[in-house]
């Protein structure tokens, strides 16, 4: 979501649709305003993109010269206009724009709604506007400070109120937030690309942090009330470059956006025992779980090779037979569902049409329908029997990145609570899963720091017509992945090939200075890739060898090393993934290429 913010002696309607415009990459599926007139705060929202409410505006404007505004990308509660931005207390004289997840909303709903409270909306936002009004008590700051730890989860807020109508309220925790100063007039807003128009001089806050925006003053303080003492940043980005967050291109944003997807993607189902418990967003009994005698994961591109990962996850874990089907495939083969079948769909727009018709094949037979999807109420959403969603935020790029990690978290969850549900390994041992897994954000921070060599290796792929990947279980799988990006946006042709199928043909490509990259992060099938790292070496490849750290008997046999995490064996892909996604990246940039954009590609694939 995107949210501005804005206080000063201009028409405060023109300068937060101006702003939501900017923001409008980061979700469109509905926007609102409140504007203080003067007497009272009025608000105005509707689903649709960020035109729909323009045209609300122009019919009726919204004077007043205070206010808050908000683009959503649903996450709790689906896009809708009660569920758009802002949100009110039952007095309406409290407006709060949020961008994030409320982690621990529906405690803090029962809660205030015993105390009388009516809720009108079925989204996490509207806990903080009725939590303001319970809170208050003569200091809007105070109150929100007091609301804020009992917040649990990443958010951002921008708040106006009728009590204290001369102030703007922005609060950071763990999303993005920035102050804009101007001459006699202060904006806050999710990124600086909304605020170049006006300034170019901001304050970035940190996490932990609020700004109480007046007229002509901007005070920064902890949420626990200390203040902060901080110089005014000069921006120097162009408005394109800034909508990138200062990144070249969206995909590159994206993949930086990992550990963040992987952290909101977890966020909230993994509970203080370190269990999976994904029950509440499920309408699956234990006994359903229990019943499931087949799975089936279907979907197409990306979102097929994150299934693909799914199907080894779901195998080892829960130890159910999984078929996996690329959808356009599935939907025609006539596929044989059991009594029990769970056919798992993977998308992240949610509106592929293969996808969406093999969904429809199922529940045609009778199978119950679980989606992974990326989009609150897309099509896949709302036809499926249950959904899981992932919190990767909006994906930009064509080439997916960030959806692709979230899916891969969606099916660690599903087969963590599949298993724990149905006894299938011992509780200890899921646990000890559960609790690597929330490591996963910082060591994906920390293969970041990788670029400068991917950027290296890129520079010997990038001149080669064709290059391999190849692995053994979860590392093909991967693999697959890898090629995949690097086909789509560097155009060079490039295959995965499961590592011990290589001698069956494939080896018969490989010439003096073949590009290879070989995946072996897969403990117990280590010895078997490293003999046929041998035997692409042996026929002149240039081998990049992908291991763990410490593994240190692969480095004789490849021409250059990329390292990840020493982890289980089950979470490697999605720490493997980040440096084929790097790879790839830089080389379809060393080529010139429209990354974001490659040819004869499109993001959404609404056509069979
Ligand atoms: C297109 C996109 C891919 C994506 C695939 C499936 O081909 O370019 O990035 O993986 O569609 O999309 P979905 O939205 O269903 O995940």
């Amino acid at each position: 979501c995107g949210i501005v913010g804005y206080i000063g002696n201009k028409e405060a309607q023109d300068i937060l649709t101006a702003g939501l415009k900017k923001l409008e990459y980061r979700g469109y599926d509905s926007a609102g305003v409140a504007v203080y007139n003067g007497e009272r705060i009025q608000v105005k929202k509707t689903e649709g993109r960020l035109a729909a409410l323009e045209g609300m505006l122009e019919r009726q404007r919204l004077p007043g010269k205070v206010g808050v505004g908000h683009t959503r990308w649903a996450t709790h509660g689906k896009p809708s206009d009660h569920n758009a931005h802002p949100h009110v207390d039952n007095t309406e004289k409290i407006a709060v724009v949020h961008n994030g997840i409320i982690e621990n909303y529906l405690p803090l709903k029962e809660e205030l709604t015993s105390k009388g409270h009516t809720f009108v909306s079925d989204t996490d936002t509207e806990v903080i506007a009725h939590l303001l009004a319970d809170l208050y008590d003569g200091d809007m700051v105070t109150a929100v400070q007091q609301a804020v730890k009992r917040l649990e989860g990443a958010f951002a807020l921008a708040i106006v109120t009728e009590y204290e109508p001369d102030r703007v309220i922005a609060v950071r925790q763990a999303s993005p937030l920035v102050v804009g100063v101007g001459n006699g007039e202060h904006y806050v807003a999710s990124d600086i690309p909304a605020l170049l128009p006006y300034t170019r001089h901001v304050y970035v806050l940190e996490d932990g942090e609020m700004a109480v925006l007046t007229k002509d003053n901007v005070q920064l303080l902890t949420t626990d009330g200390t203040p902060i003492r901080r110089n005014v940043q000069g921006v120097k980005w162009d408005v394109a470059q800034a909508e990138r967050g200062g990144f070249d291109h969206f995909m590159q944003k994206e993949i930086y956006e990992q550990p963040q997807a992987i952290r909101d993607t977890l966020g909230g189902r993994i509970d203080e025992n370190g269990n999976v418990d994904i029950r509440a967003e499920l309408t699956f009994s234990d006994r359903n779980v229990c019943d499931i005698d087949r799975v089936h994961i279907v979907a197409c591109g990306t979102a097929s090779y994150a299934g693909m990962v799914g199907k080894g996850l779901l195998e080892q874990l829960v130890r159910v037979p999984v078929e996996w089907d690329i959808a356009s495939e599935y939907r025609y083969k006539g596929p044989i569902f059991t009594e029990n079948t769970l056919v798992i769909v993977v998308s992240q727009s949610g509106e592929t049409a293969d996808t969406l018709a093999a969904l429809r094949e199922a529940q045609r037979n009778g199978a119950r329908v679980l989606a992974i999807t990326n989009v609150v109420g897309s099509s896949i959403a709302r036809e499926a029997d249950d959904v899981l969603y992932t919190w990767a935020g909006p994906e930009i790029a064509v080439a997916s990145t960030k959806a692709y990690t979230s899916q891969l978290i969606a099916f660690y969850l599903i087969a963590l609570h599949f298993a724990r549900v149905r006894g299938a390994l011992p509780q200890e041992q899921l646990r000890a899963l559960a609790v690597q897994l929330r490591q996963l954000p910082e060591q994906a921070e920390r293969l970041l720091a990788q670029a400068g060599k991917l950027r290296e290796m890129a520079r010997k792929i990038a001149r080669h017509a064709h290059v391999f990947y190849i692995g053994r279980g979860l590392d093909y799988a991967v693999s697959l992945e890898g090629s995949l990006k690097l086909k789509e946006i560097s155009y060079i042709h490039s295959e995965a090939y499961a590592a011990g199928e290589l001698k069956h043909g494939t080896l018969a490509l490989i010439e003096e200075g073949t590009p290879v990259i070989a995946l072996a992060t897969q403990r117990a099938l280590f010895g078997k890739t490293l003999s046929n790292v041998k035997e692409v070496k042996a026929r002149g490849a240039y081998v990049i060898g992908l291991r763990t750290e410490g593994n240190g008997e692969l480095d004789s046999s490849v021409d250059d090393l990329l390292e990840i995490p020493d982890v289980h064996p089950l979470l490697t892909p999605p720490l493997s993934v980040v440096l084929l996604q790097l790879l790839a990246y830089y080389t379809a940039v060393l080529r010139g290429n429209d990354v974001d954009k490659p040819r004869n590609l499109a993001k959404s694939v609404t056509v069979e």
